[in-house]
């Protein structure tokens, strides 16, 4: 069976409200161009990925925007059998298992990270397991019933933003402490799911690029890894 193009599996549903909210990022972004192309060279060592032009931090308005749009996609999301036949290509079967185990609003967000990547033409199978993975540790909130969704993303995003100490000091890593744990899966979500990526037969840079995906950069990337998460992050970011 063919593998459908990204650009078909477009979900139907309330079109209109996410029409608008994917032309409005991208009239405002019009000034941002964006290059990547992906040149990795068989041999591993030497491979690199031309990060030519990586658009800057998006001005304060267009990241609110893209947060707004992320929770409309989130409460509106859908995925398609057709999808899962792309997911299952990407990832090894255990991890196929852990993704089927995500809300539904973040398997559209890391489908939709993916189609950024791929959009780019980086079609690193590292990468784009990592994209579709980066937020699986957030499925550890099941443990105590709950799932971070949409509702719950917007304060605990901006609460970190805004408190970051206090969300810290008050997160614990016991399910017996409810909310508590919550805080705490959000905060290591990433160190959760690249430990679960690792039992999932997944490969080493796939769980450092999870591991690290809300890690911030100093200075520009230096490594091959490092480029490849730069790019995670741009479409986490955007999407
Ligand atoms: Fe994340
Ligand atoms: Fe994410």
């Amino acid at each position: 069976m063919p593998i459908p193009s990204p650009q078909s599996l477009i979900p139907k549903r309330n079109l209109i409200l996410r029409q608008f909210f994917d032309i409005i990022p991208f009239i405002m972004s019009m000034n941002i161009h964006v290059q990547t192309r992906s040149s990795r060279p068989s041999t591993g060592k030497h491979r690199r990925t031309d990060l030519s032009v990586i658009s800057p931090k998006p001005w304060l308005p267009l990241r609110i925007f893209y947060r707004l749009r992320q929770f409309v996609r989130g409460i509106t999301a859908h995925v398609s059998a057709d999808e899962m036949l792309v997911v299952a290509q990407v990832l090894p079967k255990a991890a196929l298992t852990r993704f089927c185990h995500m809300p539904l609003d973040a398997q559209r967000h890391s489908l939709n990270v993916l189609y950024m990547l791929q959009r780019e033409d980086l079609s690193d199978p590292d990468l784009a397991a990592a994209a579709l993975l980066h937020d699986v540790g957030k499925s550890a909130a099941g443990q105590i019933g709950v799932q971070l969704s949409p509702w719950l993303k917007g304060p605990l995003v901006l609460l970190d933003a805004l408190l970051p100490q206090w969300i810290a000091g008050l997160a614990q890593n016991d399910p017996a402490q409810g909310w508590r744990y919550l805080l705490h899966v959000h905060l290591a979500h990433p160190s959760i799911g690249a430990q679960w990526a690792a039992e999932a037969d997944c490969s080493e840079l796939t769980c450092w690029l999870i591991e690290h995906h809300q890690d911030t950069l100093s200075g520009s990337p230096q490594t091959y890894n490092e480029e490849l998460l730069t790019l995670l992050q741009w479409a986490d970011s955007r999407n």
